[in-house]
């Protein structure tokens, strides 16, 4: 069952912004929805309305920088399901954006507690469910922040937002999707940015104080593309909604 109405998808972060909207997206597919949100509140209020849809959802809470948090998101999972098609590590930590010089070890590893660690803690909890499904499927979200290419071209806003945890964190986390692609070929594992990086464009969230210029829809396209590739689709790629993004 990989794109039927039997799918099952977890998403972390979904309580809001692009996890939200992937999850609503997804969710009018008929799949089943996993709605991972750190604060139980939050999810139940942002699970109501997609099941109000008519949206199958299944709450879970899942904050990604614990370990005991995701343990208790597979125990829920497994309560519902003997596996998992789809995992998107969407959840993610901007920071402070603390200039390099002023940046401490502290204000890093709590992002890279999310946006690194998270994904990792996240995946590896899931593997079992994953490997029970017929395509399984991980999406991690990224940023164009994440990429050298980007990050060092003079034209590109990135260039000149002068912090350390961010954008390391995401550099981080693609090279991680390479390896896991690498080493796990029974599982495609590929990153999504939610942006256009050429047009550098992304989407309006409450990460970025709804500055971006695309809406939510335009920025989850990479995600729920990645999230529905079937048996032919990549494993261990780098895309926007527009297409390949350079590393
Ligand atoms: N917007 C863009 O154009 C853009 C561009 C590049 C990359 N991204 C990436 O896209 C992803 C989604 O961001 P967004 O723009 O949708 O921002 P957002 O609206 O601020 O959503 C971030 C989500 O992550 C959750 N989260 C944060 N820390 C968490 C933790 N420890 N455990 C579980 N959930 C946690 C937040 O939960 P709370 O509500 O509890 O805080 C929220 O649900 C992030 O990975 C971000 O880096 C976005």
């Amino acid at each position: 069952m990989t794109n039927s109405e039997q799918t099952t998808v977890l998403i972390t972060g979904a309580n809001k912004g692009l996890g939200f909207e992937a999850a609503r997206r997804l969710g009018e597919l008929g799949w089943t929805i996993f709605l991972g949100s750190r604060d139980e509140g939050r999810g139940r209020a942002a699970a109501d309305k997609l099941t109000d849809g008519g949206a199958k959802v299944v709450m879970v809470p899942l904050d990604v920088t614990s370990d005991e948090s995701v343990t208790a998101a597979v125990r829920l999972v497994r309560e519902h399901t003997d596996r998992l098609d789809v995992l998107i590590n969407n959840a993610g930590a901007p920071g402070r954006g603390i200039a390099p010089a002023d940046a401490t070890v502290e204000e890093i590893h709590s992002v890279y507690d999310t946006n690194v660690y998270g994904p990792i803690r996240v995946t590896q909890a899931f593997l079992p469910l994953l490997r029970a499904a017929e395509q399984p499927r991980v999406v991690m979200v990224s940023s164009g922040g994440g990429s050298f290419a980007v990050v060092t071209d003079p034209a590109q806003p990135f260039s000149k937002m002068h912090e350390l945890a961010y954008s390391s964190s995401k550099a981080a986390l693609n090279m991680l999707t390479v390896r896991y692609a690498q080493a796990l070929p029974g599982i495609k594992f590929n990153v999504a940015t939610p942006g256009e990086v050429a047009n550098r464009k992304f989407a309006a969230t409450d990460m970025n104080r709804h500055t971006g210029e695309l809406t939510v829809t335009e920025g989850t396209d990479s995600i729920v593309r990645l999230a529905l590739l079937d048996a032919d689709g990549p494993t261990g790629t780098f895309t926007d909604r527009l297409g390949p993004v350079a590393w």
